[in-house]
């Protein structure tokens, strides 16, 4: 197969979604690897290391006209045509648009968000190594912006006590934030609506949160969350109130696919909170946990910061993308000699989002409509 990589030109976005480790893999399995030039400079592959284990640095154009084109977001749908191949972070829920452009121009689309959360789909599962990397960056963030340290400290000069963090949503970032956050040395709380979070939140040294609700059984809604009817969500920002007021440090990221984020923390839970302390709201790009939450921004409340990043994996762009190439590899494994995409294959299935014309995904289709 020849297989393009992508400069990505979204503003802000720094990762790649091939690296040389992998594209040595693509070679070594006899595929041809178009790179556009300094597609990979800014998470810290240069040009020079894609030609060194067999890869073909060259224009944009020629990196656009390859059989398979690998990108971290959606390109522009007018520089693809028919029988092209694209995989990608395309967004298929909060930005249908380009893929109906996608389908009419006969180009075949495979989106890491659609793949089935599922044991053979780990490999690919794009979603879980980028939330890896936000989860952990934004602990970073956080550390950055708090006035207090993070650890216990016993000095000459007296005893400093940890800093309180609290996380709100323990899937993927969740935990990897609370995980973070625990290696710094802070006193850790967690809290989510799932019922088979409050383990893994204790697995990880930190204290889960009882609120007053039923929790949720993922397992029908394929591990996902599902929105709170009003009364739990009454009961749930009830209880997450004197937890807010104690934190210096709250991480949200909350989330459920498609919808726009629920909210965790209104403007008064932020009045509650102690000058110097931060909100760091990793569901910013879906709208935001916190009623502040300015997506994209950094903002001052009352002396309180709330972080709206909405790049958190592009801010650690070198293992982000690391991660990222090795998930596209494994997708790109599942492609038919020539490139074809076997439908009869679940995950391949599930994820291909437009093929031969067409939305196939019925969802996208009801957005688009
Ligand atoms: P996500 O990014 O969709 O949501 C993040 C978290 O927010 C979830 O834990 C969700 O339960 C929680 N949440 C939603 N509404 C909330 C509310 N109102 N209050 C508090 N928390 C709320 O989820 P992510 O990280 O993608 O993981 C979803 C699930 O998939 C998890 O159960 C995770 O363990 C599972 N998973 C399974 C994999 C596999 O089997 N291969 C791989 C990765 C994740």
């Amino acid at each position: 197969m020849e297989i393009g990589c992508l400069e990505e030109l979204e503003p802000g976005e720094r990762r790649v979604a091939l690296t040389p480790d992998v594209v040595k893999k693509l070679v070594a399995a006899s595929h041809q690897v178009i790179v556009e030039r300094g597609a990979g400079t800014e998470a810290g592959f240069l040009d020079s290391a894609y030609e060194a284990v067999g890869g073909q640095v060259a224009e944009r154009g020629k990196a656009l006209g390859a059989e398979i084109v690998a990108t971290v977001n959606c390109p522009d749908p007018e520089q693809l045509g028919a029988g092209q191949t694209l995989v990608g972070l395309l967004r298929p829920y909060e930005n249908p648009r380009p893929l109906a452009a996608l389908a009419q121009r006969g180009v075949s689309s495979i989106a890491f968000e659609l793949i089935p959360r599922t044991t053979r789909a780990q490999s690919m599962d794009a979603l879980s190594s980028q939330a890896t990397v936000a989860g952990y960056q934004a602990a970073l963030e956080a550390a950055m912006a708090c006035n207090r340290f993070f650890p216990m400290l016993t000095t000459a000069a007296g005893t400093i006590p940890p800093a309180r963090a609290l996380v709100l949503g323990a899937g993927v970032a969740g935990l990897q934030a609370i995980a973070t956050c625990r290696r710094l040395g802070a006193a850790v709380s967690g809290f989510d609506v799932r019922s088979a979070a409050a383990e893994q939140v204790k697995s990880l040294g930190a204290n889960f949160i009882e609120v007053e609700m039923t929790p949720q059984d993922a397992a029908q809604s394929g591990g996902y969350a599902t929105e709170l009817e009003a009364d739990a969500e009454r009961r749930v920002l009830a209880g997450l109130a004197g937890p807010v007021q104690a934190a210096d440090i709250v991480i949200s990221t909350a989330a459920i696919p498609g919808r726009p984020a629920p909210l965790l923390i209104t403007k008064s839970m932020v009045e509650s909170m102690r000058p110097g302390s931060v909100v760091v709201d990793v569901a910013a790009s879906t709208g935001g946990n916190c009623e502040l939450t300015r997506p994209g921004e950094f903002i001052e409340h009352n002396g309180v910061a709330v972080i709206g990043f909405t790049d958190f994996a592009s801010r650690k762009p070198h293992d982000a993308s690391q991660m990222y190439a090795r998930n596209v590899l494994a997708l790109l494994g599942l492609l038919n000699q020539g490139g074809e995409i076997n439908l009869d294959d679940d995950i391949l299935d599930a994820a291909t989002v437009t093929h031969a014309g067409e939305v196939r995904n019925e969802r996208v289709r009801a957005l688009l409509a």
